[in-house]
């Protein structure tokens, strides 16, 4: 399940389609989408994670903002987002932007969690080196035991991000390598344009 926000225009019609249709073939995490952020020394990386939301604001995702990702973010807000569903024979790329999502977006999501995955989430520092699993497992034990659920609230380090797109491509398989590729890029003036792109 995703949230559906306004979404009027292309090329979030076409994201919305694509993610419908893997979401109706019952595919595994057909949700799930790659995110490649830039680090200091110009070193990308990237990791998957899952889409809470699209709408024609973008594409949002649910992390730990001082994890490796959220600190190279920090630096240089660009980033690309891939998506690919094996079944679909489709792929999408996504070039943009991020920002994290209001406060109150990020509430009220934490809080739509699970308990264990809300305590896992402020017990985790994520992307950090930890000294053994059981400890970590254990902190979350400890918090679940000391802490009454109706007092816990989503840490600082802990929110939803948007991902704000300015370019998206639309990569369907075809046989023998005709692939047909459908480039969308938002133009100087703010509205999108589109044109074909050779396999
Ligand atoms: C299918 C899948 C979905 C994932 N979803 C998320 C997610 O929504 N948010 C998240 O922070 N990490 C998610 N992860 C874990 C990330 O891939 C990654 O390990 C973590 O965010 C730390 O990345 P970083 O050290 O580059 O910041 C997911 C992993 C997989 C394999």
């Amino acid at each position: 399940m995703i949230e559906k926000g306004k979404i009027s225009q292309e090329p979030f019609i076409g994201i919305l389609k694509n993610l419908e249709e893997a979401e109706s073939a019952n595919l595994v995490d057909w949700n799930a989408m790659n995110i490649a952020s830039v680090g200091q020394m110009n070193q990308p990386s990237s990791r998957m994670v899952l889409l809470k939301k699209i709408s024609d604001d973008g594409l949002v995702f649910y992390t730990n903002y001082n994890s490796r990702k959220g600190k190279e973010i920090e630096l240089n807000p660009k980033v690309a987002v891939n998506f690919w569903w094996r079944e679909l024979k489709k792929q999408i790329r996504v070039e943009g932007f991020i920002k994290k999502a209001s406060e109150k977006d990020s509430d009220d999501y934490f809080n739509s969690r699970p308990l264990k995955s809300r305590v896992s989430a402020i017990i985790s520092n994520q992307s950090s080196t930890i000294s053994s699993y059981e400890d970590l497992t254990n902190q979350i034990d400890n918090y679940l035991e000391q802490n009454d659920e109706h007092s816990i609230k989503r840490p600082d380090h802990c929110g939803l991000y948007i991902v704000i797109p300015n370019a998206v491509e639309f990569w369907q398989e075809r046989d023998n390598r005709t692939h047909e590729r459908l480039k969308y890029f938002l133009s100087d003036n703010k509205k999108w344009s589109s044109h074909l792109l050779s396999p």
